[in-house]
């Protein structure tokens, strides 16, 4: 699968999203190395606080799976990822991110999303 595939099931399951408090629909895409994608969109709440990004949702379906950190390698959403979904990007390993930011397609490592992440073993 190429990026442009993955980010294209991005976009496509952001349709799923439940976001009727910010109407901002994001979907996620994530290829494991033995070539299974798993989906995620985010879910929000009434008590605006509990809702769920849809990075840590697709995360936890593999995860859900038995996939585990450094089985990624690939996560495309179609939107700048936001700091607390940097560091769960940074913790699974995933080798690059392709985005959406204000009209272009980005890719990067985890680490130039978020230098100097904060690590437990540091
Ligand atoms: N959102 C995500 O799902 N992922 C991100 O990385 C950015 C923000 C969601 C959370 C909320 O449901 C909506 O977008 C607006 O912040």
């Amino acid at each position: 699968m190429t990026d442009a595939e993955l980010l294209a099931r991005a976009d496509a399951i952001a349709e799923k999203a439940y976001a009727p408090y910010s109407n901002f629909h994001v979907g996620v895409a994530v290829l494991a190395r033995d070539g299974n994608v798993f989906e995620g969109v985010n879910v929000e709440n009434g008590a605006y606080p509990l809702g769920v990004c849809a990075e840590k949702n697709a995360i936890s379906t593999a995860i859900t799976q038995g996939y585990r950190p450094g089985d990624f390698e690939a996560l495309a959403v179609n939107a700048s990822p936001c700091g607390g979904c940097r560091q769960w990007l940074a913790e699974m390993g995933i080798d690059r991110v392709i985005f959406r930011n204000r009209g272009e397609i980005l890719t990067m490592p985890p680490a130039a999303l978020l230098p100097e992440s904060f690590d437990l073993a540091d």
